[in-house]
């Protein structure tokens, strides 16, 4: 049976050595809570690190330690103490962490450690490929793995690979900082489905692919090489009915009460008035712990009348405490805590009440459910699970949740108390609000909430991205439903071998060679002239260039070869030598286009004109792709009336707008070149749209074939320039 394999840095787990024993315990963090659901339901099996290192086993509890996950369908990942010392502490939490979070004065970039991710990547895929079978699913997490998915699609490019990252994808102007920026996308691109939490991180990861890889986004599909990755958002949700059962059963008069709860209870039965303010996080900068606690002593300096009134119940996780930004930020809370409890504290009152530990779950649901108000306010949050399930606990719809506006789950929460995490006015004004929000509008905001949660839980959210994935494969299907595949290279090469008059019609730049930021780089190189001497050495073969490049470039590239060439988009043509023109054309039109472009130039970085004898071309390639994208909507409007009144065609090229004759194109040519002989085998290749033109002139018994993995009317696909000289070397 096909299942489904969840990699992830941490697992479920966590197994430390306590007096020579195994000592397990639950993991914390929005992943490892949030998937452990999926996982328990599913067949799968979840790889991933057990928090203990290599050096730490000897061989007997090696083997404990692979039975014990084993035990919970888990495999794990063996990591040295430099693994975790490079690659977690490192790169992970030095470098990707803060960098994604926007934290751009913590960030490291060390090379060391970037290798150290590399290698333990590198680890992880190893473990995965060996448990991987025919008709799997991978489904990889999180910012410790984005070279993960390329490394196992090298290997299995059958295998279908989701990818979701659980912290927020930064703008291009943070991501671009990154040294490594372009082989940590071409990773994430391993994948063919990648998730997202919110629109805003999708949008951003988007912009890096089109700026920095400059790859062709069509809406939120990307297409790269012969694939099509989809990039989606996906807002993980809880286990609801957990959090709500287990409140449900909290507030059982049979269920024993915990020590914790007593003393909440004794603080609440104090005075009927007395309220409890929640906040729980991991104990990390991006959580805006200290900015909360100076805020809640802004607070009761405000409202002096919530003094003795009011209690800040501070849960913070211990986490990632090797990494120095941790250590000071646990000194500056224990600071900061101590600080205000001495200023304020009475006999009877300790206004924050703080503790630095991990919780068993039943004291998690003691604190959600006892507390009138959860404080959440991030700086900066993937999403953050426990708002959800502070709204999930309150089975009497009552309580209030102040939320920061930055984190993803403000996105779906409106009906929180929204705030900006920097402002003191913000914290005071929202908390007022929350002390003395009216029961009705308690209950209708939380009512709203819970229905959301509850229908989006994490099951769904699981769902739909598996749906998602499942609807991207047969995407691929529709991709490479023509794509070349080894036996009809072979059928093809046959076919040419037993021809008697052949044809060989080529198309020049994205053909048979790559694509330059200048059109002028784009030479051919020796290998390029080799292979195509050879075809002029074949008998009854006709070669025949044909390009939108001008006349002038052919000759100077081509002057001394005695191949065909047709230049300037089927203007020109030079056979045995002789140059003739196909069609007489005007050019009087030039004078008054030209300073149109002009002025998109000058108003368009990275752009530039290129001025050929019969047409003017737009080039783009180098431009920012969201600001061409918007220049060419504008400047086909401007041409549309100049077009028709001039009998004029605007081609839309491969980053190229061409303004020539109507009556030119690369099908006329073509017609006028297979009018000429009678063949029993054509190739037409070509890969942008002035190239469709060869296809539609095409007559059935020709092979044509686009480069490039977009639709067309020709009807083969090949990868790419490298590809298209593998078949001519076969052929010849
Ligand atoms: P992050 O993923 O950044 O840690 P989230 O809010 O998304 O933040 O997830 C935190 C998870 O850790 C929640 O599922 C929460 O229940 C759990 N958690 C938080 N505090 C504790 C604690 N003291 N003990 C155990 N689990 C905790
Ligand atoms: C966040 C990250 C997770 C990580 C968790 C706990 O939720 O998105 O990938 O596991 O924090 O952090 P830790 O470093 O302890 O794994």
């Amino acid at each position: 049976m096909n299942k489904t394999i969840i990699v992830s840095n941490r697992l479920p787990l966590q197994i430390s050595i306590e007096q020579d024993q195994l000592n397990v315990t639950p993991s914390v963090g929005g992943l490892a809570t949030g998937m452990k659901s999926v996982h328990a339901d599913g067949n799968g099996l979840w790889v991933g690190w057990t928090g203990i290192t290599d050096e730490e086993l000897d061989a007997d509890l090696k083997k404990e330690v692979d039975a014990k996950v084993k035990d919970v369908k888990c495999k794990a990942v063996g990591l040295t103490q430099d693994d975790i010392d490079q690659f977690y502490l490192g790169f992970s939490n030095r470098t990707l962490w803060p960098l994604f979070h926007y934290f751009l004065e913590y960030t490291e970039f060390e090379d060391s450690q970037w290798e150290a991710y590399k290698r333990v990547n590198q680890k992880f895929a190893e473990v995965v490929l060996d448990t991987i079978e025919d008709g799997d699913t991978v489904w990889i997490h999180d910012y410790q793995l984005l070279l993960l998915p390329q490394l196992i699609k090298d290997v299995k490019p059958e295998v279908t690979i989701g990818f979701f990252l659980h912290i927020p994808f930064p703008s291009y102007e943070i991501f671009r900082t990154f040294p490594w920026r372009e082989e940590l996308l071409t990773g994430m691109l391993g994948a063919d489905l990648i998730g997202f939490h919110t629109y805003d991180y999708e949008r951003h990861f988007l912009s890096s692919v089109k700026r920095i890889l400059r790859l062709d986004v069509n809406f939120n599909e990307i297409t790269y090489h012969d694939r099509i990755v989809k990039v989606d958002s996906f807002p993980m949700g809880i286990d609801y009915n957990k959090f709500h059962d287990a409140a449900l059963e909290h507030d059982n008069p049979n269920t024993e009460i915990s020590e914790l709860q007593k003393r909440i209870d004794t603080h609440l039965n104090e005075d009927g008035d007395k309220k409890l303010i929640l906040s729980i996080d991991r104990l990390d900068y991006t959580k805006g712990i200290p900015n909360r606690i100076r805020a809640f002593e802004y607070f009761l300096n405000k409202h002096p009348e919530y003094k003795e009134k009011v209690r800040l119940v501070m849960l913070a996780v211990p986490s990632r405490s090797g990494v120095p930004q941790y250590q000071l930020l646990k000194k500056e809370t224990d600071e900061l805590v101590g600080r205000i409890n001495g200023e304020f504290s009475t006999v009877s009152w300790t206004p924050i009440w703080y503790f630095y530990r991990s919780l068993p779950f039943e004291n998690l649901i003691d604190l959600y459910t006892s507390s009138d108000i959860a404080l959440i306010t991030p700086v900066r949050d993937g999403m953050n699970l426990v708002a959800k399930e502070y709204v999930a606990t309150r089975t009497k719809q009552d309580g209030v949740l102040i939320l920061s506006e930055m984190a993803g789950a403000a996105k779906e929460m409106n009906e929180a108390l929204l705030i900006n995490p920097n402002s003191f006015e913000d914290f005071a004004s929202a908390l007022k609000k929350a002390l003395t929000m009216p029961l009705e509008e308690q209950n209708n905001r939380m009512k709203i909430l819970q229905k959301r949660l509850k229908r989006y839980d994490v099951e769904k959210w699981a769902d739909e991205f598996f749906k998602t994935l499942e609807a991207t494969n047969k995407l691929q299907d529709v991709v490479v439903s023509k794509k070349i595949n080894e036996s009809l290279q072979n059928d093809i090469v046959e076919a040419y071998k037993k021809a008697k008059k052949r044809l060989v019609l080529l198309d020049y730049d994205g053909t048979l060679v790559g694509f330059k930021d200048n059109p002028q780089d784009a030479k051919p190189d020796e290998e390029l002239y080799g292979l195509l001497d050879q075809f002029e050495n074949q008998n009854n073969t006709k070669l025949c260039l044909i390009s939108g490049r001008d006349k002038a470039t052919f000759e100077n590239w081509y002057g001394n070869k005695s191949y065909d060439l047709i230049t300037d988009h089927g203007v020109w043509m030079r056979e045995r030598s002789q140059w003739t023109p196909l069609e007489i054309l005007k050019t009087e039109w030039m004078t008054n286009i030209k300073p149109i472009l002009e002025t998109f130039v000058d108003r368009t970085p990275g752009t530039f004109i290129e001025e050929k004898e019969y047409s003017l071309a737009w080039h783009y390639r180098t431009a920012d792709p969201e600001l061409a994208q918007i220049r060419t909507m504008e400047l086909n409007t401007v041409l549309t009336s100049m077009v028709a009144n001039n009998e004029l065609s605007v081609l839309q090229g491969n980053k190229v707008i061409e303004i020539k004759s109507s009556n030119v194109n690369k099908g006329r040519a073509t017609t006028q070149l297979l009018m000429k002989e009678d063949y029993d085998f054509i190739l037409i290749m070509g890969d942008d749209w002035t190239d469709e033109y060869m296809f539609e002139a095409a007559p059935d018994l020709a092979t044509t074939i686009k480069i490039g993995y977009v639709k067309t009317k020709a009807k083969y696909q090949i990868k790419d320039p490298e590809k298209v000289r593998a078949l001519l070397k076969q052929l010849v």
